[in-house]
C-alpha cells in the first residue's frame, strides 16, 4: 500500500512541478545562460518527446480516425492583409491597467477573474466542510443549489463576470476600471489601490519582409494558426474533392505579446496550437458545437487523468467571430483554468476572406444545387498547456509502507517520453551485454533506456522521476532461462516473464489504439 501525500499548498506544488520539470529535462527557461527571456521557454530531451507524443495524440485522433479530416502544415508568415481580414489588426487587444506605485501592468479581466476565482474558493470550502458533516449521506448538487452561503457567493459571482462581459463587449474600458474599484482589488505585489485608466494594448508581434528599408513588407507573426487554414480551404476542399462536413487541421507555433505572462509554460510569448476547422452547412451549427465539445472532452477523458479535473465554461464574452463558444477547462495547480477553446465561427472568417481578397471561397453543395459560404466549428487547444496539464497531474509524492517516499511522474504510458528502461542487476558476468541485446532488440518498436549505474533501487526511482513505465531488469536468472523481471511505475509490482514477451507487454500499454479506443 503507498498513499499520495498532499503537499502543503497550490503554490508549493506549482513549484515543485516547475523545478521538476527542470531537474528531468521536460522545460528550460529559454536562453537561461543569458538569464532567460521572460515567458519563453525551451524543452529539454524529455520534454520534446513528450510534447511530440501529445502532438501525435491529437493528430491520430484528428486525421487518422475521422475520414474527413485532412492535416496541413502553413507557413507561419502571411500576407498582412490577411490579419486585417480575421479582425486581428483591429480586435485582438488586451485591455491594460497599471498600478502606478509598483508600476507593474496586469490585464485588467484577469484581475477581475483572479478576484472571482477567489469567491470559488470559498464555495469549495464550504461544499468540503458540509460533506465532512455530512458523510456518506452529503448531495454535493443539493447542498450548492440551496445553502444560503453558497447561493450568496455564486449570486456575487454571476453579478461581477456579467458586468465584466458587458463592458468588455461595450468597449467600455471606464466601467472595468470602476469594477476594479468597487471590488476594491489591489495590485498582488503592492497591495496599492491606484490604478491607471484601462486602456487597449494589440497582441500581435510585428516583423518585416525584405532587406531594404523602403521596400520592407510589414508582417506579423501569426497570433493563431487558424487562419492558415482558411485561407487554404479551397486548395483543400477542391484537391481533396471534399464534401461537407469536412475538417483541416495543423499544428503549429503561434506567438502573441503577452502582458501579463506568468504561470510558466501556462501563457507563452511563442507557443504551438492544435487546431482543427470544421466546415458545415450554414444552420448546422448548433448541432455541431455540441457534438465536438462531447468529442474533445472524451479525448481528454481518454487519458485518464481524472474526470473531475475538466469542466466546461461559456464565454461571457464572445470573440469577434464566434455565435457560440466554451472552454474546457482544466484544474491546472493553481485552479481551473483553460485548456482547450470551442468555437463556433459562423462564416466570419471566409467571408471577410472573400472581401479582402476577393476571391471567392464558396463551396457547391450539389444536394441544394447551389453555393454558399460554409460556416465553421473550431476545436482550438494549445499544446503547451496540454503539457503543462498532463505533467503538473501526473507529478506525485507517494509515502510508501516502509515510510519513505518516492516522488513519481504518472505520465499516461502513450504520452510518456521512454516507454521502458533496461537495467543489468549488476555490471558484470555478461548481464550488461544482454540488457543492451533486449535494448538493441526493442528500440525498432519503443523509446527505452539502458542505465546500469548506482543500486537497482535508485535506478527504479530515476526513472520513476522520469515517467517511465516499465523497468526491465537482466539478471543472473535471465542468464538460464531467458526470462526478465518487468516493473510497473504505477503499481510497483514486478513480474517475471520471457523475455520474447517483453515486447508484447510493453505494446499493449503503449499503443495508441488502446487509448484512443476510449474515445
Ligand atoms: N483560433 C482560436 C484561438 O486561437 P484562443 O482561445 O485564443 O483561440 C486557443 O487560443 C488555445 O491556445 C487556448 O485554449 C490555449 O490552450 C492556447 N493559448 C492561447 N494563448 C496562449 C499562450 N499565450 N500561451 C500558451 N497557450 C496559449
Amino acid at each position: 500500500m503507498f498513499y499520495i501525500c498532499q503537499m502543503a499548498n497550490q503554490e508549493d506544488v506549482f513549484k515543485k512541478v516547475i523545478s521538476h520539470a527542470k531537474e528531468y529535462g521536460y522545460v528550460f527557461q529559454s536562453s537561461e545562460i543569458y538569464d532567460g527571456l521572460s515567458a519563453v521557454y525551451d524543452y529539454g530531451q524529455n520534454g520534446a518527446e513528450l510534447k511530440k507524443n501529445i502532438r501525435e495524440y491529437w493528430w491520430q485522433a484528428m486525421t487518422q480516425l475521422h475520414d474527413n479530416i485532412v492535416g496541413i502544415d502553413a507557413a507561419i508568415f502571411m500576407h498582412p492583409t490577411t490579419w486585417k481580414a480575421s479582425g486581428h489588426v483591429d480586435a485582438f487587444n488586451d485591455p491594460l491597467i497599471d498600478n502606478k506605485d509598483s508600476k507593474k501592468r496586469y490585464r485588467a479581466d484577469v484581475l477581475v477573474e483572479d478576484y472571482v476565482a477567489k469567491i470559488e474558493a470559498k464555495i469549495d470550502k464550504e461544499v468540503s466542510k458540509a460533506a465532512k458533516r455530512f458523510g456518506a449521506d452529503f448531495d454535493k448538487e443539493q447542498f450548492v443549489a440551496t445553502n444560503g452561503r453558497v447561493l450568496g457567493y455564486q449570486e456575487k459571482i454571476d453579478t461581477i463576470l456579467k458586468r465584466l462581459g458587458k463592458s468588455l463587449e461595450n468597449e467600455d474600458l471606464a466601467d472595468v476600471k470602476a469594477l476594479i474599484e468597487e471590488l476594491e482589488i489591489a495590485c498582488p505585489l503592492s497591495g496599492s489601490k491606484n490604478w491607471t485608466d484601462v486602456k487597449q494594448f494589440n497582441l500581435m508581434f510585428g516583423t518585416k519582409l525584405g532587406a531594404s528599408a523602403d521596400s520592407a513588407m510589414d508582417l506579423y507573426l501569426r497570433p493563431e494558426t487558424a487562419q492558415g487554414i482558411f485561407v487554404n480551404f479551397l486548395n483543400v476542399q477542391k484537391t481533396g474533392r471534399m464534401k461537407l462536413p469536412f475538417g483541416i487541421a495543423q499544428t503549429g507555433k503561434a506567438f502573441r505579446n503577452e502582458i501579463v505572462a506568468r504561470q510558466f509554460i501556462f501563457r507563452m510569448r511563442e507557443f504551438e496550437q492544435m487546431e482543427m476547422q470544421y466546415f458545415i452547412k450554414p444552420g448546422t451549427q448548433k448541432e455541431w458545437y455540441d457534438a465536438w465539445k462531447e468529442k474533445r472532452l472524451n479525448w481528454h477523458l481518454s487519458l485518464g487523468m481524472g474526470q473531475d479535473n475538466y469542466r466546461f465554461h461559456d464565454h461571457e464574452k464572445l470573440a469577434h467571430y464566434a455565435d457560440a463558444a466554451c472552454d474546457i477547462e482544466f484544474k491546472f495547480p493553481f485552479g481551473f483554468k483553460e485548456l482547450e477553446g470551442i468555437h463556433s465561427r459562423t462564416d466570419f472568417d471566409l467571408s471577410s476572406h472573400e472581401k479582402y481578397s476577393g476571391k471567392k471561397l464558396q463551396y457547391f453543395d450539389p444536394e441544394e444545387n447551389k453555393s454558399y459560404v460554409p460556416y465553421v466549428l473550431e476545436t482550438s487547444i494549445g499544446l503547451d498547456r496540454m503539457f503543462l496539464a498532463v505533467f503538473s497531474n501526473s507529478l506525485q509524492e507517494e509515502e510508501l509502507d516502509n515510510g519513505s517516499t518516492r516522488t513519481v511522474l504518472k505520465l499516461p504510458a502513450v504520452l510518456a517520453p521512454t516507454k521502458a528502461a533496461v537495467l543489468p542487476l549488476l555490471k558484470r558476468d555478461g548481464l550488461p551485454e544482454l540488457a543492451q541485446k533486449l535494448v538493441d532488440e526493442l528500440k525498432w518498436d519503443f523509446k527505452v533506456a539502458y542505465d546500469e549505474k548506482d543500486a537497482v533501487g535508485r535506478r527504479y526511482r530515476r526513472q520513476d522521476a522520469n515517467g517511465t513505465p516499465f523497468c526491465i531488469t537482466v539478471d543472473h536468472q535471465s542468464l538460464e532461462d531467458n526470462t526478465v523481471t518487468i516493473r510497473h511505475r504505477d503499481s510497483m509490482e514486478q513480474e517475471r516473464v520471457p523475455m520474447d514477451q517483453v515486447k508484447g507487454i510493453i505494446s499493449k500499454a503503449v499503443d495508441i489504439r488502446y487509448w484512443l479506443q476510449k474515445i
